[in-house]
């Protein structure tokens, strides 16, 4: 088994919020996170072109996240807006780092000082994005790192190559893809065990493509990490999501990751805040026990999105 049960159902805004009531799972079979994780992409900025956040808030969310039982982060060297990285936050609020903290990294895109897009990276790229990952973060290896597939790549098999020698090199303990088909990952793990998929993916952003990824990902241990949990740039306002939140007392965020917390158990929540407020209510819904009613509502919702 990959996971462990969590603990019974509690109210959405308990005093204390607490990551560990979302259940545990074994990225790779043998490294565990808390399933209630934290995205750290817009803790530089509110978008890649500004504006900036406060740094001090966000160190301050970044402390108060691992308080909570946040073990997770996720980041990426490219998150950064002028002079503020989400790798250099999370070193200035965290270093030393706590043992069970594992931090998921990404490379793939390439991105120019200024900010930027550039092609996505060749091999030389990909190694020297690790290394910048190894040096922000100011640790001699990374837990996880993912391949992110840009647009243009059909294939990712040459970039993933690129990954899989980083980690015979120590750098790397465990290998993810993200933005793939199911054919792209299929690709990777002809090279190398795979052990988390980063999608898009929400109560209100869902295909039956990535259900079936889901599903795949679900029966073969696979963490799936979904991309844009709380729809990326607000949460959506929704009768449906309205009705479930009302009924709990709990908010349409709550209720957004409480769902992606209940469609598998290998599913790992990142909601991404540079608001402490937000980060407490997020935690919080970790201990949101939807009903058979409030999926079969939400479900219809999925269906007419
Ligand atoms: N692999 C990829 O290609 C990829 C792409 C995008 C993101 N990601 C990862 O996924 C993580 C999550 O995505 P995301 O942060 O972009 O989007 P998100 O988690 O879907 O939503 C974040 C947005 O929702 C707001 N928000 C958060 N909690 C809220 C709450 N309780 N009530 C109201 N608004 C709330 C945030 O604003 P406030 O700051 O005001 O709370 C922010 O604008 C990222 O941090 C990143 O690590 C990966």
């Amino acid at each position: 088994m990959t996971t462990t049960p969590a603990s019974p159902a509690s109210p959405a805004s308990p005093a204390s919020p607490s990551a560990a009531a979302a259940g545990t799972f074994l990225l790779g079979g043998e490294l565990p996170v808390s399933r209630m994780g934290f995205g750290a992409m817009k803790l530089p900025s509110r978008d890649w072109d500004g504006p900036a956040c406060d740094p001090e808030q966000s160190l301050r969310v970044l402390r108060r996240a691992v308080e909570l039982g946040v073990d997770h982060i996720d980041t990426a060297w490219f998150y950064f807006f002028r002079d503020v990285s989400a790798n250099g936050l999370i070193r200035r609020a965290l270093h030393p780092y706590r043992d069970e903290l594992v931090i998921a990294t990404k490379i793939g895109p390439g991105r120019d000082p200024e900010g930027g897009w550039l092609d996505p990276a060749d091999r030389d790229a990909l190694r020297a994005a690790v290394h910048r990952n190894l040096r922000e973060l100011g640790v001699d290896h990374l837990d996880l790192v993912y391949l992110r597939r840009m647009p243009s790549q059909s294939s990712i098999a040459e970039p993933f190559a690129a990954l899989v020698e980083l980690r015979e090199e120590g750098l790397i303990r465990h290998l993810g893809v993200s933005n793939v088909t199911a054919d792209q990952l299929a690709e990777a793990e002809a090279q190398a065990p795979v052990v988390a998929v980063q999608n898009k993916f929400s109560v209100l952003d869902r295909t039956a493509n990535q259900d079936r990824l889901l599903a795949d990902c679900t029966e073969r241990g696979i963490a799936f990490v979904p991309f844009f949990p709380l729809g990326g740039t607000g949460v959506p306002d929704h009768p449906a999501l309205r009705r479930v939140a009302e009924r709990h007392g709990a908010t349409r965020a709550q209720v957004m990751v409480a769902w992606l917390l209940t469609v598998s158990p290998s599913v790992l929540a990142i909601p991404g805040t540079s608001s402490p407020a937000h980060l407490e209510e997020n935690i919080a819904a970790a201990a949101l026990r939807l009903e058979a009613a409030d999926l079969a509502e939400l479900e219809k919702l999925t269906a007419t999105a």
